[in-house]
């Protein structure tokens, strides 16, 4: 199988980069060799390489920066989901397109299924949303979206780096606890990738996170006592819960936005990971390099 996955230099693509199955053929490519953005860019990497399946990890992840400068954050995951899919179907490739639970508002109060109708409350959420219709509708049955949520992997532009390098500098933190999702790590969310690479009968929409429920207060408090177990952080910073509406950010994120991942556990036979088994993961890969 020749696999292309774009953005390269992302965590997840690093994740995947780690976890190739066997015999498989797999072309890594960063931004600077494959702008999904520019048609001429990935259609010349598309007919050097003739993928027969892409998964698209690019994108525009500044969900904060995304609200001031929409255009470019569509232009990445709106049109670059549109061009990869285009060239998907001139080569007839199949594509994993990479979404997010910022799809939904957190009205609900219980998990999000793939059928719930989604409702993005900011320009990030909407430009995935739009990057899964076109895609859908310009693939069929050979693409799959599927959904994660909290996404974090040793070394990426992350949470849980974030909250480290403040914890490691000593500083206290004041984090929002009215927000429920769950973390996922980058390399069981790899896992999952790779084994709907092996399943060609796998599209539509598929939840995936790691297992549980946590606000970003609990997320970090757990951090930092995971931390502290593994050496990383020598003495606890005071962690204070606080209400979305008293930190300011530009984007607003939905209050509940926990994902049902029964179908996807259930048809590829996933051993769901809580999330807190990910964390201790990720830092020790982080402690042993
Ligand atoms: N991070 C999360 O919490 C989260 C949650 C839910 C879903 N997701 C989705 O999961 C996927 C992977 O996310 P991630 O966390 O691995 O993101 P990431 O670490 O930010 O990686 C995304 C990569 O895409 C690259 N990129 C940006 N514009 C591009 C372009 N025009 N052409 C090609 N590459 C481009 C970025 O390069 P630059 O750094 O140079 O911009 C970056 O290396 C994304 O689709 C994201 O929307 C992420």
């Amino acid at each position: 199988m020749r696999v292309l996955i774009t953005g390269g230099e992302g965590q997840l693509a690093t994740a995947l980069r780690a976890a190739v199955p066997e015999g498989w053929v797999v072309n890594i490519a960063g931004r600077r060799e494959l702008d999904v953005a520019l048609a001429s860019s990935a259609r010349a990497v598309f007919e050097a390489f003739e993928p027969q399946l892409v998964i698209n990890t690019a994108a525009y992840t500044a969900v904060d920066k995304a609200e001031e400068e929409p255009d470019k954050a569509f232009t990445v995951n709106t049109d670059g989901a549109r061009i990869v899919a285009e060239l998907c179907v001139e080569s007839s490739a199949r594509m994993i397109q990479l979404s997010t639970d910022f799809v939904f508002d957190g009205r609900k109060s219980s998990p999000y299924l793939p059928g719930d109708a989604p409702h993005p409350l900011g320009v990030y959420g909407s430009s995935k949303r739009e990057a899964e219709r076109l895609v859908l509708e310009t693939l069929g049955e050979r693409a799959a979206v599927v959904r994660t949520s909290w996404l974090y992997g040793a070394g990426g532009k992350n949470f849980v780096m974030a909250m480290l390098s403040r914890m490691q500098a000593g500083q206290p933190l004041d984090v929002v606890a009215d927000q429920i999702g769950t973390p996922t790590w980058t390399r069981t969310l790899a896992d999952a990738l790779w084994r709907i690479g092996r399943r060609p009968d796998v599209e539509g929409i598929w939840h995936f996170s790691d297992a549980g429920v946590a606000s970003w207060y609990d997320f970090t408090c757990a951090i930092q006592e995971e931390a502290i177990s593994a050496g990383l952080v020598e003495n606890p910073v005071v962690v204070k819960p606080i209400r979305s509406e008293d930190y300011k950010s530009m984007a607003r994120r939905p209050y509940y936005s926990v994902l049902d991942k029964t179908r996807t556990w259930g048809e590829l036979d996933i051993v769901p990971v809580h999330w807190r088994m990910g964390l201790r993961g990720m830092l020790m890969e982080l402690k042993n390099g």
